[in-house]
């Protein structure tokens, strides 16, 4: 039985693996609709969700099987006082899988210490994102056909955007990645990843304030939400929520080719005028993370 609580729980050859029965699902939907026949998804969702456990649920029916669970704290025991080990051994009882979302970071990894069944962590206060991640590379992997030698530029709250950390996490298993790290002071990356994902696997990284000076390199621009539900006071993100909003103007001297990614929600950060230039990438992740989370279903299900 096997958990999926960090992007590195699976081995580069295993995220090679998903990619590929995501395509074939893509390709031969038909193959794989009744594979989860009698097999349950719970949803535990103890923080606001519109892709994540909606593309859970949707991979889930779509595998033929069926979803039972709860999209908010208030209407679970949690609400009551129960933890989050006791709910994850009742759980077991009635599903065969779970997916978790927790404001508290590591409550995912607490649950599959105590479930009996696979947990997946679908998103861990400001720590961890990993099925984004599973998203992020179909996207990367069918926009650009492969993974290595790319200048990949996160924008925006690198502090608190936990799909920036587990993207920065599962590139930084390939070769020749540059990583451009574009934020206010405030909220850049978390020395923690900068000493033990970058500095320690000697991975060429430059961090800058400035977008537009770095846009003509980029190959990926990974543009993020400021994580207002992190902040510790309203003043601090007000003053920061609008370091930076992507529009036409700013993509002048942007490549051709540029694959322009957001993990949604946006709130102002990517003008709307973006959207039907054919560099915007951030609808197709919404529907090729329904395909990875088929596929890590089926893996972690051990279904073939
Ligand atoms: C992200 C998240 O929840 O971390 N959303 C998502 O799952 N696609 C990003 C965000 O909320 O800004």
């Amino acid at each position: 039985m096997r958990s999926v609580i960090d992007i590195l729980d699976l081995t580069v050859e295993e995220l090679d693996g998903l990619v590929k029965v995501a395509d074939d699902i893509i390709e031969n939907p038909n193959k794989y609709s009744e594979k989860c026949k009698g097999k349950k998804l719970a949803t535990l969702f103890f923080e606001p969700s519109t892709r994540t456990r909606l593309s859970f649920e949707a991979a889930m029916y779509e595998l033929g099987g069926n979803v039972l669970g709860f999209s908010e704290a208030q209407s679970s025991s949690a609400a009551k006082g129960e933890s989050v080990a006791d709910t994850a051994k009742t759980v077991s009882c009635y599903a065969d899988i779970i997916a978790m979302r927790h404001p508290k970071e590591g409550a995912p990894l607490v649950a599959s210490y105590n479930a009996t069944i696979p947990v997946i962590n679908a998103g861990d206060g400001g720590h961890n994102h990993p099925t984004q991640t599973l998203a992020d590379l179909l996207t990367i992997h069918r926009e650009k056909g492969r993974f290595d030698n790319l200048t990949v530029g996160f924008c925006g709250d690198l502090k608190f955007g936990r799909t920036v950390h587990s993207l920065i996490n599962a590139l930084s298993r390939y070769s020749g990645i540059k990583f451009v790290l574009i934020s206010p002071d405030e909220l850049k990356l978390p020395s923690y990843i900068k000493k033990e994902v970058l500095e320690k696997n000697n991975l060429e990284y430059v961090q800058t304030t400035n977008l537009e000076e770095v846009m003509p390199q980029l190959d990926i621009l990974y543009m993020t939400r400021v994580q207002r539900e992190r902040f510790f006071n309203e003043e601090d993100y007000l003053r920061l929520k609008d370091s930076y909003i992507l529009t036409p103007e700013k993509l002048t001297n942007a490549k051709k080719d540029l694959s322009i990614m957001h993990p949604l929600p946006r709130v102002n950060e990517i003008s709307v005028a973006i959207d039907e230039d054919p560099r915007a990438c951030y609808f197709k992740q919404v529907l090729y993370g329904k395909y990875m989370r088929m596929a890590l279903i089926l893996k972690l299900l051990e279904i073939e």
